[in-house]
Formats: C-alpha cells, structure tokens, sequence
C-alpha cells in the first residue's frame, strides 16, 4: 500500500522541468509517518514545486541516491531542517542572490533577508532571541504561495491571522511589555471592516504600515507619511496648517493623535465638539480654537443636513414617477463637496471648511427646492384631473338618464 502510494506521490511530485526523473528524497520520504506525508502533501501546492524546485534545491544532499546515508550526507551538502536563527541565510542562499532569481523572475526583489535584519524581528533574532518572526513563521515551511495567491498566508486579508499567530498571543506579547490587540483593533477599524468584511484591497493591512520584511513601527516623524500614503490632502492640509511645527517639536503623532492607529473609527463632527471633541483635549473650553472647533462643525452638519434633506427630497418624487435626473446631477455634485468641506477641517480654518461647503451647500438647497417643486406641482395636476374625472362621470350620467329617458318616451 505505501510503496503504490510512494510511487504515486514521486509521480505527483516529478518536477516538471528536465530534472533527474526520480527524486529520490521524494520516494524515500512518501514512505515515511504523518508528519513526513503531511510534507509532502502541502509541497505539492509549493510556489518551488511548481517553478522546478524540490527538496535537495533547499535542503542539500544527492537527490539520486537511494541510500539515505549518501543522499543525506555533509558531502553532497545536506543541510536538514535548519533553526530559526538558520532560516533568514537559508532562504535567502536563493532569494539575495540576483543571479539567481533572475533566471526565474527578473522583477522579484532580492532585498528580503537584507530588510529583515532591519526590522525588529531581525535585530531580536540576531541577538539571540528565537521567539520572533522568521520567514517560515509568515510564509510557512512547504506550502509557500505567491503573496497575490488568495491562499498564501501573506495575501493581504490573511496577514491580520499570520501576525496574530504572535501579536495576539497576550502571554507572549507580555513578556515583551507588548499589548496584544493590534489584530482585534485593527479587525472592527474602518480599514479592517473595508478590508476583510467589502474586499477593498485599497484599505492599509498590518504590512502596508509596517513594512513585509523591514517591520518596525512607523517612528513619530514617519507616520503622517504612511497615512499620506493614501489620504494626501489630509496630510498636506495639517503640513501647512497652525499646528504642524508645534506638533513635530512635541512629538505628536500627526495623525494618530485624533484618529488613534489600530482602532480608526468613522470620524464624525462630533469629534468638533465644544464639549468633549477631540481639540478640548489640548485647548480650554473658552480658547480661540474651541469656538473655531464649533464653527467648522456647524458648517459640516449644515451640509451633511443639506444633503440628507435634498435626498429624502428627491426620493419622494421618484416614488411618484417623476423625472428627478437633473436634481439627482446637483445631489451628486454636492458629494464631492462634502467630503471635501471633511478634509478641510485638517486646515483647522472655519473659513476654508466654509468655502469647501458653500458650493455643496448651494447646490442641494436647489436639488431640494426642484424636487419639492416638481412634488407639489403633480399634487396640483392631481386635483385638476379628479375635478375633470368627476366631470365627465356626472356628464356621462346626465346622458346616460337622457337617452333612458327618451327610450321609455318611444316604447
Ligand atoms: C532512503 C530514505 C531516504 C532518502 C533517500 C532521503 N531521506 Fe531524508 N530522511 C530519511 C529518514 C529516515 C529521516 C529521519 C526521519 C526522522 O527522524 O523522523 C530523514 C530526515 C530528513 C530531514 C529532516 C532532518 C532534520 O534535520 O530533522 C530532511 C530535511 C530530509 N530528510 C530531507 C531529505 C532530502 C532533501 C533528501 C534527498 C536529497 C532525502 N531526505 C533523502 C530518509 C530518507
Ligand atoms: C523552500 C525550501 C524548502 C523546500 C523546497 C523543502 N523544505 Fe523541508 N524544510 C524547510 C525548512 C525551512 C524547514 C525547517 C522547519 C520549519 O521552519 O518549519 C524544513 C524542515 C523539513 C523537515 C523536518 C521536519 C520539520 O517539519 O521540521 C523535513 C523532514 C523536511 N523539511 C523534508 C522536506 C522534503 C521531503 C521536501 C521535499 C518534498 C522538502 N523538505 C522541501 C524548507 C524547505
Ligand atoms: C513578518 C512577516 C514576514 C517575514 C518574517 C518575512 N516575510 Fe516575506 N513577505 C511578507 C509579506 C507580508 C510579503 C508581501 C505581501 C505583499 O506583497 O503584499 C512578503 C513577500 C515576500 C516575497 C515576495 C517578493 C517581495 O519581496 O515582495 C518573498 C520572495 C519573500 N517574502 C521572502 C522572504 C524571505 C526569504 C524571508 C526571510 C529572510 C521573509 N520573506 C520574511 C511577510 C514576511
Ligand atoms: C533554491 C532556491 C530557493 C530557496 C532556497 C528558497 N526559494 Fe523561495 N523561491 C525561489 C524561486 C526560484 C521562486 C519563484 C520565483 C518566481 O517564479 O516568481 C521562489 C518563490 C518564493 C516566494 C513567492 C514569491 C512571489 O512571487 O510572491 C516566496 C514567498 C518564497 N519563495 C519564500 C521562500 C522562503 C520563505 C524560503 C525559505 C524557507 C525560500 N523561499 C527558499 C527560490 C528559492
Ligand atoms: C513568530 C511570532 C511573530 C510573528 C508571526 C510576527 N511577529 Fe512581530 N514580533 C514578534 C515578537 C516576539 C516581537 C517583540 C520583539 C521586541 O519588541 O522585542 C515582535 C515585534 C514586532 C514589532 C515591533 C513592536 C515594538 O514596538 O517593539 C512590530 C511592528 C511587529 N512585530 C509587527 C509584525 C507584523 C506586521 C507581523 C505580520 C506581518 C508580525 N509582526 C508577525 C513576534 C512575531
Ligand atoms: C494604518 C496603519 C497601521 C496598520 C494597518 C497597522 N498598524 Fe501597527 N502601528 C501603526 C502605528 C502608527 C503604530 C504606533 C507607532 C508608534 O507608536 O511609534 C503601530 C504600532 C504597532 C505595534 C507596537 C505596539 C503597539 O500596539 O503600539 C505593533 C506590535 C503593531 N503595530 C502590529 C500591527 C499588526 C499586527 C497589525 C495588523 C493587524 C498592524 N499593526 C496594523 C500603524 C499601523
Ligand atoms: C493603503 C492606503 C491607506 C493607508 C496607508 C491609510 N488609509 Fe485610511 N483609509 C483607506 C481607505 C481605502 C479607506 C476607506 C475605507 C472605507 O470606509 O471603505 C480609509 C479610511 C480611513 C478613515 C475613515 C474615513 C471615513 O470617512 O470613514 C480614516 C479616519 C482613516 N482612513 C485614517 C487613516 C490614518 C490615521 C492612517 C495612518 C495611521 C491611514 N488612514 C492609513 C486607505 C488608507
Ligand atoms: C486635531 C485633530 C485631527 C488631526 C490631527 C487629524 N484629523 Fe482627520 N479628522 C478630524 C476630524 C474632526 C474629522 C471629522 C470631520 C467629519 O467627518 O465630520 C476628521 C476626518 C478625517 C477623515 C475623513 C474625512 C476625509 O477627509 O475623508 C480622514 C480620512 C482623516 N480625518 C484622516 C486624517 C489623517 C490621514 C490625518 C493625518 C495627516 C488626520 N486625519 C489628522 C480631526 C483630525
Ligand atoms: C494634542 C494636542 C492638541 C489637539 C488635540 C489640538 N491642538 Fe490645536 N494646538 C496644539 C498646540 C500645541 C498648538 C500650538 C500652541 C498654541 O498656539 O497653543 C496648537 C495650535 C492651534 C491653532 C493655532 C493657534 C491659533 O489659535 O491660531 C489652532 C487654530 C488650533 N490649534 C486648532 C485646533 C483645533 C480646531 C483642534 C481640534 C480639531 C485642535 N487644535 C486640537 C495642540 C493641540
């Protein structure tokens, strides 16, 4: 039974390309107990496997050799399972060397290793620390898959779940004086709910910030610049805004510090409020940028209103059949203001939140005006068809009795 099976696994796992036509190490190891099938097994999905690669391209040794003793000897260059501290040089005899991968793929990157040595994990390991993160612990041992591959452990909605597998270990993450509830945070944020529960790749994973390899915290002067990345104008508002200087010198996370880092909620204008809002945080209730905190949320609240009353507007005359096109044009104009007079407020500026708002403003007032218009306009058109309707029933009454009327007159 094992050797049908040992024969079928060395089938299934022939490379494909022109390599010797039995892979010894293949054979002799699909003889082998759980843990050695379980190897096989997920090899079979490897990225290696499919690109012509086998066991002896990592671990060494004389794959033509039956005899375990020669196939696995120091002289052919077995090298075994490697340690932790082993892995970064053993994956990387291939992947830091150009000459290498660009026979396979010439636009892969081969600064993996280098970066790793980089990050914190890598600086850990290095001084001896084997409880951090090496690239079996992200990309797995013998199942390795492209990162594009929605299987891989490194495809973006799976990162949360490979980071986890330390980060949220709260035992572990204590020894290190380290919270563990980056991935729950991360999970129920904007970004986590855009990610994992709509699919918009668009939205930041754990990688996106901290780097695939190079994995450090964003420092203080860097993370405005990571959520720059993809909020531009945010950050070039608060670059050129009154705070910008005053914050760098008091090392104020330019952004973290009214939206948090893990835990980013939808902000709303309450965040403006004069009461508990996010600047009473730093100034007093009666200062000057309190009341302009009140100032940009009225503004913001009148057009969100604005807008929400125009679309109630509009949806009530569409339930009556009408031709809203031209207010649904002005609605959806106004949106783009909208989110516009949101990311002015990173001016701190009532004025400039104003001038963002006014056009969207403006332009739902007249949204809401038509459709209201159109609205009553039918209601009248209504009443003038019942008059008419009620009209010609009586006159078609007043025949109908006429010609009876006469009929009865003949007979
Ligand atoms: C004729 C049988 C046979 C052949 C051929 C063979 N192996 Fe092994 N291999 C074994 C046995 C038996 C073990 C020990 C298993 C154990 O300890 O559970 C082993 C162990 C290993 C280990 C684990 C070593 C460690 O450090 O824990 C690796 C890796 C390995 N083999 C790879 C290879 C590679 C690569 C080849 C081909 C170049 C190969 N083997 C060829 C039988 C074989
Ligand atoms: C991409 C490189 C790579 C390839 C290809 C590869 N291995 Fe491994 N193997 C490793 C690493 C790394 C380890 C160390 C264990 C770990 O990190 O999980 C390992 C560990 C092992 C072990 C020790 C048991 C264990 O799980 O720790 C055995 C046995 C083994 N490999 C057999 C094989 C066989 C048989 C093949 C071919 C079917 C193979 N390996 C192909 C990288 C590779
Ligand atoms: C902390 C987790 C982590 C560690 C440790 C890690 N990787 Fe990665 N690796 C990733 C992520 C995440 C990606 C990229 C995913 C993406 O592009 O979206 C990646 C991508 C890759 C790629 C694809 C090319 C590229 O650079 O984007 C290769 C090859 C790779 N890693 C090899 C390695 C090697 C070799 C090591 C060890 C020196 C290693 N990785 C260590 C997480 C890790
Ligand atoms: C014998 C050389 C060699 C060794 C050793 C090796 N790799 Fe690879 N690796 C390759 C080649 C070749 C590819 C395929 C490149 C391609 O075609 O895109 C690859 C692909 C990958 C990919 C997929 C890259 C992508 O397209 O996203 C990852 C991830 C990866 N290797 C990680 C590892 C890790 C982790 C180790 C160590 C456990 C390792 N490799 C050891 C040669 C090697
Ligand atoms: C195998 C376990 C393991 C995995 C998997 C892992 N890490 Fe880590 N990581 C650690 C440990 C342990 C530390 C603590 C090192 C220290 O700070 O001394 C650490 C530290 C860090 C730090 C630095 C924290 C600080 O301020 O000191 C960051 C950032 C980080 N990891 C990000 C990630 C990301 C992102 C991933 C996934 C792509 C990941 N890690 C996967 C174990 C892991
Ligand atoms: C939107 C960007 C972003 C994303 C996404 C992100 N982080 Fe962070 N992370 C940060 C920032 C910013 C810090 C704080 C840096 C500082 O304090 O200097 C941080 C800090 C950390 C730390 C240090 C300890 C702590 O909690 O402050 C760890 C560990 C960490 N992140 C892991 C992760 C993991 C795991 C994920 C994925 C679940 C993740 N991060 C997702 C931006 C991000
Ligand atoms: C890789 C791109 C990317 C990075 C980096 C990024 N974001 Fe985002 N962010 C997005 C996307 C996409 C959304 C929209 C999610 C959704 O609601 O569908 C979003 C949403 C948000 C929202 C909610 C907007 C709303 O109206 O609900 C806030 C606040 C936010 N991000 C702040 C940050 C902060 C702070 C950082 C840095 C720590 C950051 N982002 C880093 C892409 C990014
Ligand atoms: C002083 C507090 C403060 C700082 C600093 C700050 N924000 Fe905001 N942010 C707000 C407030 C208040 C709102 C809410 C406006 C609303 O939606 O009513 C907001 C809204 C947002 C939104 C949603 C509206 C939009 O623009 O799409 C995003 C995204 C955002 N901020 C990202 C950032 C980024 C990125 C940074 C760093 C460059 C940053 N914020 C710095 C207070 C702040
Ligand atoms: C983390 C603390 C902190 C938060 C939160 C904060 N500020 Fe500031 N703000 C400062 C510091 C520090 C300065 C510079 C010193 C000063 O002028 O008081 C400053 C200065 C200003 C200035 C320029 C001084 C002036 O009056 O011309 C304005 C405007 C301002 N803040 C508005 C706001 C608004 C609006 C919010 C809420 C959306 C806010 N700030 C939230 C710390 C903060």
């Amino acid at each position: 039974m094992t050797s049908i099976f040992a024969v079928l696994t060395a089938l299934l796992l022939a490379p494909c390309e022109a390599a010797p036509a039995k892979d010894q190490c293949v054979i002799c190891h699909a003889t082998m107990g759980d843990a050695h099938q379980a190897i096989l097994k997920s090899f079979s999905r490897d990225i290696h496997r499919e690109v012509g690669l086998s066991c002896s391209s990592c671990h060494g040794g004389d794959s033509s050799s039956d005899d375990p003793g020669k196939a696995m000897s120091a002289e052919e260059g077995f090298i075994g399972a490697p340690t932790k501290a082993e892995t970064p040089k053993f994956c990387g005899k291939c992947h830091s060397d150009p000459a290498t991968m660009k026979k396979y793929n010439p636009s892969l990157p081969v600064d993996q290793e280098v970066k790793y040595f980089t990050s914190i994990h890598g600086k850990r390991l290095q001084a001896g620390d084997a409880k951090v993160a090496v690239c079996t612990n992200c990309h797995t041992a013998h199942s390795i898959r492209p990162a594009k591959d929605p299987s891989s452990t490194v495809y973006s909605k799976n990162i949360p779940q490979t980071c986890g597998k330390c980060h949220s270990d709260a035992k572990l993450m204590a020894s290190y004086k380290l919270p563990a509830d980056q991935v729950a945070k991360y999970t129920g944020s904007v970004h986590g709910r855009a990610l994992l529960e709509k699919g918009d790749t668009a939205a930041p994973v754990c990688n996106t910030c901290h780097g695939n390899h190079g994995a450090v915290p964003p420092g203080v002067e860097n993370i405005g610049h990571v959520c720059g990345m993809c909020h531009a104008h945010n950050e070039e508002f608060f670059e050129a805004g009154p705070m910008a200087k005053a914050w760098k010198k008091r090392k104020f996370h330019i952004c973290a510090t009214c939206h948090d880092h893990h835990d980013i909620k939808h902000p709303t204008s309450e965040l403006l409020s004069t009461g508990d809002g996010i600047c009473r945080k730093c100034h007093p209730s009666d200062s000057r940028q309190v009341k302009a905190a009140g100032i940009m949320k009225a503004k913001l609240d009148e057009i969100s209103d604005s807008y929400l009353a125009a679309e109630k507007s509009i949806q009530a005359a569409e339930e009556k059949g009408l031709d809203m096109a031209e207010a649904r044009d002005l609605w959806d104009g106004a949106r783009m203001s909208l989110f516009q007079s949101k990311t002015s407020v990173h001016t701190f500026r009532p004025e400039k939140v104003a001038e963002a708002a006014s056009p969207g403003i403006e332009a739902t007032l007249k949204a809401r005006r038509s459709a209201d218009e159109a609205v009553r306009e039918f209601g009248q058109r209504r009443v003038g068809l019942g008059i008419a309707s009620l009209f010609l029933t009586l006159l078609a009454l007043g025949l109908y009795l006429k010609v009876r009327d006469l009929e009865s007159g003949q007979s």
